[in-house]
């Protein structure tokens, strides 16, 4: 049994398939495969473990019919057609929970980074422009008992929620399908409805997966409702939020800020306005880059291709 490996992976992931008996061949060029070429490899494999960002689509499922095992080193799956391949019998993995806690890391620091204005200052002195300032120039705000609302809280925005209670007392309140047990124990967080989440936080954090529910769900509708203090953050997919509105809303002043770790198209292009906006920072979709998050990605990347190329049901399975 062999698998195709579309991106160079943590070798602890390949130490776990080579102790399985699991050969495999990895794609170590620094370029995306194109569409034809990664099914041209696939065809020649049982398995594909995949970290690349192009959709797993139709057209490619039913190319690739023979695979036993589509295995992704993330937790997200959008870039899958899930109904098809559930139809064609191709079980697909993922990687939860083991990338929560760097993820809301990287939403926490997107927070202190937007309320203090860091990037743009850090770029203000690259080009020299430190110079004079008046104590009333450059303010930031203190996210101190600001009210953080987060779209969506499952595992990475409750390790956000803990991160923000415990270091600024923030209250919390949560836009979710279900009550947030545990949250609402340890956090004293607050079930609310969407209209609610988006007027009354300081800080609004989506972390919902993409689907056709919540595609540009983040538009100049929402934005026209939230404070105009207030902060957007978004660390899930770029889907979510729609760019043109979120420019829009950030140049007329109806929100204060905005933080992303992810946008649309990804990558962003280097001459986005938001690049250049004092409120604003952007980062490369780095939510799980950490050596932890990326081996544990691995680990659980290689034990569902093992699981599956073993005839045994996937660890982590996103299949209904
Ligand atoms: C994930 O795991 O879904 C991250 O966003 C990386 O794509």
């Amino acid at each position: 049994m062999t698998v195709f490996i579309d991106r160079i992976i943590p070798q602890i992931g390949l130490d776990l398939l080579k102790k399985a008996g699991i050969s495999y061949e990895q794609h170590t060029e620094n370029r995306e495969l194109a569409p034809e070429e990664l099914i041209e490899r696939c065809k020649q494999h049982d398995a594909l473990l995949s970290a690349g960002w192009g959709p797993l689509d139709q057209s490619f499922l039913n190319a690739c019919k023979h695979l036993k095992v589509i295995s992704l080193h993330s937790v997200g799956y959008d870039r899958v057609d899930v109904k098809t391949a559930t139809k064609l019998k191709i079980p697909v993995g993922n990687t939860p929970d083991v990338l929560s806690e760097a993820t809301a890391d990287t939403a926490f620091l997107l927070m202190l980074t937007v309320s203090r204005k860091a990037l743009y200052l850090h770029k203000k002195i690259i080009k020299g422009e430190w110079g004079f300032s008046q104590p009333i120039d450059d303010l930031g705000f203190s996210l101190n008992g600001k009210t953080l609302g987060v779209f969506g809280l499952g595992n990475i925005g409750f390790e956000l929620a803990k991160k923000a209670k415990a270091a600024f007392n923030m209250p919390i309140i949560y836009h979710n399908r279900s009550t947030n047990e545990i949250a609402e124990k340890e956090l004293g967080a607050k079930r609310v409805s969407f209209d609610e989440l988006v007027k009354e936080s300081d800080v609004l954090a989506a972390f919902s997966s993409l689907t056709a529910e919540t595609k540009n769900k983040f538009n100049a509708d929402i934005f026209s409702k939230m404070k105009s203090s207030a902060i957007f953050i978004n660390a899930s997919r770029g889907g979510v939020h729609n760019e043109d509105d979120l420019i829009a809303a950030l140049n007329a002043k109806t929100i204060w800020g905005a933080g992303l770790d992810v946008t649309n198209p990804e990558p962003m292009k280097p001459d986005n306005p938001l690049l250049e906006m004092p409120n604003v920072a952007v980062f490369p979709h780095i939510g799980s880059a950490t050596v932890e998050a990326r081996d544990g990605m691995a680990k659980l990347a290689a034990e569902n291709v093992i699981a599956a190329l073993s005839g045994l049901k996937l660890p982590n399975i996103v299949n209904p």
